[in-house]
């Protein structure tokens, strides 16, 4: 933290009045279901973001990324999305919204370093909005719940930098607590912390490396497809969302759904019901059953929903040959990214050598790293 204030004051000849940081997040079940306001089960990581930002006398906004050692610049007149901004784009995002709610007026200068990786599925653009909205709410003491800011931020990714994202990312990077995991309902946006007590098993991510250049057009095209099903389907049964419909009422409806469609369809529902169970199964500590399902959630993404890859198959099916492991499966949105596995401490290494053959084959390296389920959104520095 020190060294951002420190950047943050040779960049800008001030401190920063105030630091927040918000973590990346894993999602452990509940994939693809955000959208069809379903059930979701992520955890924040211990990996983070933090935005340093100090007011202004002018009407400027000032960006600058230590980790990138970029800048960018604009004013609160000119706000809008550009390319060539790149990452600034979701910190302008927020400030957007939050402008046109009345709440900004004057200028403002952000300094940004992190650790989470960014671009392979572990939410640092989610984390990057929620610690800017979380420093500048602060800062400017705005009135809005935690629930709200997380709205707020997902408003910025879909409507200003142009990602039809759901509400997952954004919420638990809000709302997380340490050692929890967090059970959310996407419609009704109630949610529980669920413990997390793991003993000698580990959460490991594997970071497949895979260039995603699939993700944003698939991730498109599959949320247009949900919601085409749920069109045909309320000509039969009420429904606004696929949340509404059962695993029996997709598998009724062959010849009035086309039959791709129709079997993406089968995989949200039918994770909706894994979610639930999950929960359940979290509260009880049964980790052998939670790992099952983790291992049915990535079935399905690879056979019905069509949105893992091979690269993120060899690595599950790595994981799941490995003794010692509970559960692996593809997490986030997929075309690439990672895989969470829950493994035995003392498993892990057998699991590393197992991974050697990857880079022959694929021709990229896989990267490993643990986590911890850790807090939402902090201020960790005021002037
Ligand atoms: C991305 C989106 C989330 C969610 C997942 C898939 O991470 O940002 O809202 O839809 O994909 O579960």
């Amino acid at each position: 933290m020190d060294d951002l204030i420190r950047s943050h004051k040779e960049e800008y000849g001030q401190d920063p009045d105030i630091i927040a940081q918000a973590p990346g997040r894993v999602n452990l079940i509940g994939e693809h279901t955000d959208y069809n306001e379903g059930f979701v089960l992520p955890m924040a990581i211990d990996y983070y973001v933090r935005v340093a930002v100090s007011r202004r006398k002018d009407q400027h906004l000032r960006f600058y990324s230590v980790d990138f050692n970029d800048r960018k610049r604009t004013s609160l007149s000119n706000l809008r999305f550009k390319k060539e901004d790149r990452w600034a784009n979701y910190l302008k995002g927020v400030i957007s919204i939050l402008q046109t709610r009345g709440y900004i007026s004057g200028g403002l200068s952000f300094s940004v370093a992190g650790n989470i990786p960014v671009g392979v599925g572990l939410s640092s653009s989610a984390a990057l909005e929620v610690a800017t909205a979380y420093a500048v709410q602060t800062l400017l003491g705005i009135d809005i719940s935690g629930p709200e800011l997380a709205r707020i931020a997902q408003e910025a990714e879909n409507s200003f930098v142009g990602v039809q994202c759901g509400i997952m990312d954004q919420f638990v990077s809000r709302m997380a607590k340490e050692g929890s995991a967090m059970f959310i309902d996407t419609r009704s946006m109630e949610y529980r912390h669920i413990p997390i007590s793991l003993g000698n098993i580990k959460i490991l991510i594997t970071n497949s490396n895979v260039p995603r250049s699939l993700v944003e057009s698939e991730y498109n095209q599959r949320r247009a497809e949900c919601e085409r099903c749920v069109s045909l389907l309320s000509s039969r049964k009420p429904g606004r969302a696929l949340r509404d419909y059962s695993p029996e009422d997709l598998r009724d409806s062959m010849g009035l759904i086309p039959e791709t469609t129709r079997k993406r369809c089968l995989h949200v529902v039918e994770e909706n019901e894994r979610v639930r169970d999950a929960e359940s199964i979290l509260r009880r500590n049964d980790i052998v059953s939670f790992g099952k399902l983790m291992n049915r959630s990535h079935e399905s993404l690879r056979d019905q929903y069509e949105v893992s890859c091979p690269e993120l198959d060899w690595l599950v099916k790595r994981a799941w040959e490995t003794d010692g492991v509970y559960g692996s499966r593809m997490t986030g949105a997929g075309f690439g990214g990672c895989t969470v596995t829950l493994i035995e401490e003392k498993a892990i290494p057998k699991y590393e050598i197992r991974l050697e053959a990857y880079e022959r084959i694929f021709s990229f390296k896989p990267e490993i790293f643990l986590c911890h389920p850790a807090d939402g959104a902090q201020i960790i520095f005021t002037n």
